[in-house]
């Protein structure tokens, strides 16, 4: 089977329609924030016990179709003694991984950052296929103000995504493109679709130019949304209707399906904006589905709290969340 063929049946694995994937791959930095700020300890073992509570979750097969790891869960194993990428392959999950180092400031572009982590990357990829890992993940970030993004700052993180895409691609992992624009900012909803349509232009234009098969690629990007410290709350309908006009512009038919994140949206709006766009527009040329992390877990991990006594209530918000998610893809979530 050549490259093409191989990337494309996986693809379609991972997004068959109705389901979803769960983002799981938070840096131990980022975990560690969120489980200290609910005191739990967070040390390999806990890492692990908390991350295990969700895989062994029963039934969330039905409404995911992967869940992104970090690299430490990536060789972790689960309470029975398998290899996470092995327990979830037999519950018909697929594995993928987080493969960029962070952000960093890009020197002269007036406080935009870009990703680092290209360096190595393809012997990494190799390792982690090797792991079973079989999708990847790379996220850039865009802060907006006045003058964010730059356009050194859009040129620049969008020919790092796409080089990630083509290695990707290179090695047999169907890449995860993810540009967010943070919701951070008290800016309105039409700044955000302006930043938006500029960075996803700019990303396409750089997959292009990189060859990357858009066929055998996940886009997840941010939903339009007014800054969070605006005064502005958008409604479902809106952000449907906005996000879709932004997206149809810049997003060729090619790619299979939009993943959103979900980007510091609480876990109701997540959903109810996930499902809004699908009731709206059944006929967008992509699935419309979700890539989240927050707004899947965070009631899970403040219901787990670090206590195995919790692990039973945990395990039934967190399927809950994954059902209704998985409805809102099918455009069947009543809220
Ligand atoms: P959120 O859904 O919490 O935004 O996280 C998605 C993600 O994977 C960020 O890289």
């Amino acid at each position: 089977m050549d490259k093409a063929t191989q990337l494309l049946e996986t693809v379609s694995e991972l997004t068959k329609r109705g389901k979803g994937i769960l983002a799981a791959d938070e840096s131990t930095p980022t975990i560690s924030k969120r489980l200290q700020a609910l005191n739990i300890d967070s040390s390999e073992s806990t890492r692990r016990t908390y991350r295990n509570l969700l895989f062994t979750t029963p039934g969330i097969n039905q409404f995911l179709n992967g869940i992104i790891l970090f690299e430490e869960t990536l060789f972790q194993k689960t309470d029975e003694g398998t290899v996470v990428p092995d327990f979830l392959r037999k519950h018909q999950i697929m594995s993928g991984i987080k493969v960029d180092k962070g952000l960093v400031p890009l020197t002269n572009a007036d406080g935009d950052t870009i990703t680092q982590g290209l360096d190595g990357l393809a012997d990494r990829l190799r390792q982690y296929r090797e792991a079973g890992a079989c999708f990847a993940k790379w996220r850039e970030v865009y802060r907006i103000s006045e003058h964010n993004p730059t356009s050194l700052g859009l040129r620049s993180n969008a020919e790092v995504l796409a080089r990630y895409a083509a290695m990707c691609q290179e090695q047999l992992m169907v890449p995860i493109v993810e540009p967010e624009v943070l919701m951070d900012g008290d800016h309105s909803m039409a700044r955000c679709s302006e930043v938006s349509e500029a960075v996803l232009t700019s990303v396409f234009e750089a997959l292009h130019a990189h060859h990357v098969l858009l066929e055998a690629v996940v886009l997840k990007p941010s939903m339009i949304l007014p800054g969070k410290s605006s005064s502005h709350k958008a409604l479902p309908e809106l952000v449907a209707s906005e996000t879709m006009k932004v997206l149809s512009r810049t997003v060729p038919a090619a790619i299979p399906s939009i993943n959103f994140l979900s980007g510091g949206q609480s876990a109701t709006e997540a959903t109810a904006n996930l499902q809004a766009l699908n009731a709206k527009y059944p006929k967008a040329p992509w699935r419309l589905s979700f890539s989240y992390s927050r707004a899947l877990q965070a009631p899970v991990m403040a219901a787990w709290a670090g206590k195995e006594s919790n692990r039973k209530l945990a395990q039934g918000i967190f399927a809950r969340r994954v059902e209704l998610n998985g409805l809102a893809c099918r455009a069947e979530y009543d809220s």
